[in-house]
């Protein structure tokens, strides 16, 4: 039997962003977009354009900007959804609307108020309004696998005689197990009699852990279409993961009889990027993208690798784009060395961008020797995600020790002034935070901070993520790398307050107006 080909549709800009705590800009929205077009999702769910101005700006600039996948935009089965969704997608050159309603009866009689019939009328009408404004239009039945499965099939009819071209089939909380998602995705494919005329696509979340499982338990079941985000984020525990999808799909090929059009190199580059700008770091043992995922610790697995590396590896980790080599500084090792491996891994900086990895490469090499393909992905990552240096960090010493309070001094650039403070905290990270506190005074508080190492050893680079929330609940994410923890740190916590600080001289406009604190330098 002929090769089936999956139609992979990402939500991470959708379904992902409602990540607890998670909020990108439009700029990084877009940048995660243009990523996504170069993995070669089939198609990039933008976001739900009703749910505010913000929201509806970001699909529309990635509608208009990235060519390739089809844009999508969720909208409920309402004219007000359905009129936002197309109003964001209108300059897109290939456009759906995906339109969705609930159809178990816990959704219907305690969210929605409405009976069968008025959620099948709903459906009908929904459909066919969305279908004046493009050909494509996907329909959900929102928590599907906890309907009815004859009202579903019913609900499912309706909306592909109304036009819907993909039905989607939502384990919105989780529920099904593996064998019971396949059945669901069977019962449809068989009983719903113009399932002909449409695509039919799974989409799961993680509650028990199974979406992954489930959506392949669907694909085998015949589902043509899966629906998933990048590192499996998403609401409550997540989406089902797109590089686990497509890692089974590749491994397994044989078996399922079927593929996607994704470039797999792109996979570990791309988590790194949906990891930074989220500020959602990945944990290590994750499957396919974690930092552990191709690392062999015991004895004797090292030796069956260095024997034949088949006896413990089923996946070649160059193929998912994580790869090992490393660049030695040395007196060949200069600019276009660099150039070199940065295309190789996907790169492409321009030549101002070129210039700041270069100056900071040679300032890493300086202190580790060794620069491995991971530094250098974190670095470029640290150079591209900088935010405009409202505030800039200019000198800080941090001093800890046993029996010592910890305590640090800080000075900061802000325009034409020079602001320094003193502080201390009940850790070296407390001490320093608190004192840029004093004096960098938008109101904010700290709602996320980790660290971790970017490959093995002491000198290894560590990367530090935290997250901000202003006094709305706007959060802003900071990114920073060092080869010195409390120096990274400082790094990702200024980013954030960059952000903050950018965010707020965009409201006001009039960005000498920002907060500043008390002023013992000036
Ligand atoms: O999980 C879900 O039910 C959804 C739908 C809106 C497709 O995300
Ligand atoms: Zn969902």
């Amino acid at each position: 039997m002929k090769e089936r080909r999956i139609i992979v549709f990402d939500t991470t800009l959708r379904d992902g962003e409602q990540s607890p705590g998670v909020s990108l800009s439009e700029s990084e929205k877009l940048e995660i977009a243009i990523q996504l077009a170069r993995l070669g999702v089939d198609v990039i769910e933008a976001g739900f354009p009703v749910a505010s101005k913000g929201e509806l700006e970001a699909v529309k600039r990635i509608a208009k900007e990235v060519k390739g996948p089809v844009i999508a935009a969720l909208a409920r089965a309402s004219e007000e959804d359905i009129n936002a969704a197309a109003e964001a997608l209108s300059p897109a050159e290939r456009k759906r609307i995906h339109t969705f309603i609930a159809t178990s009866d816990i959704h219907m009689q305690y969210k929605l108020k409405k009976s069968r019939d008025e959620v099948i009328e709903m459906t009908r009408e929904a459909v066919s309004y969305a279908r004046k404004f493009t050909d494509d239009v996907e329909f959900s039945a929102e928590d599907a696998t906890r309907s009815d499965p004859d009202f579903l099939c019913k609900v499912f009819e309706v909306a592909i005689d109304a036009g819907a071209t993909t039905i989607n089939i939502p384990d919105t909380v989780g529920y099904a197990l593996p064998h019971e998602y396949g059945e669901l995705v069977r019962t449809v494919m068989n009983k719903v009699p113009n399932i002909d005329r449409a695509v039919v696509s799974v989409h799961c979340h993680d509650d028990l852990g199974m979406a992954v499982a489930n959506s392949i338990a669907g694909i085998i079941a015949g589902a043509s279409q899966v629906e998933c985000t990048i590192n499996g984020i998403g609401e409550r525990a997540g989406n089902a993961s797109l590089e686990e999808i497509v890692a089974i799909i590749y491994c397994r090929q044989k078996v399922l009889n079927c593929y996607t059009s994704i470039n797999t190199e792109l996979i570990s580059r791309t988590s790194n990027l949906v990891s930074i700008l989220t500020g959602m770091p990945v944990q290590p043992n994750k499957a396919v993208v974690g930092a552990n995922a191709f690392k062999h610790e015991s004895g004797i697995h090292q030796h069956g690798m260095l024997s034949n590396p088949l006896t413990y590896s089923i996946l070649d980790p160059k193929l998912f784009g994580v790869t090992e080599e490393v660049i030695v500084l040395g007196k060949h090792s200069g600019r276009h060395a660099l150039e070199m491996r940065l295309q190789k891994l996907g790169y492409e900086l321009n030549k101002g961008q070129l210039d700041q990895v270069f100056k900071r490469f040679k300032e890493l090499a300086e202190k580790k020797r060794e620069v491995t393909d991971m530094d250098l992905a974190a670095l470029v990552s640290d150079v591209l995600h900088t935010a405009p240096e409202i505030y800039q960090l200019d000198y800080m010493h941090v001093v800890s020790g046993k029996g010592t309070v910890p305590s640090a001094t800080v000075r900061i650039q802000f325009g034409d002034e020079i602001l320094l403070a003193t502080g201390t905290g009940v850790g070296p990270i407390d001490a320093l935070y608190k004192t840029i506190d004093k004096l960098i005074t938008i109101p904010h508080r700290l709602v996320d901070f980790s660290v971790r190492s970017v490959g093995p050893g002491t000198d290894a680079v560590a990367e530090v993520f935290v997250r901000i929330a202003d006094e709305e609940g706007n959060l802003f994410g900071g990114y920073g790398i060092s080869t010195d923890t409390i120096e990274a740190a400082a790094k990702a916590y200024m980013h954030a307050l960059n952000k903050l600080a950018h965010s707020k001289a965009q409201q006001k406009s009039k960005p000498n107006q920002l907060a500043v604190g008390s002023c013992a330098g000036a």
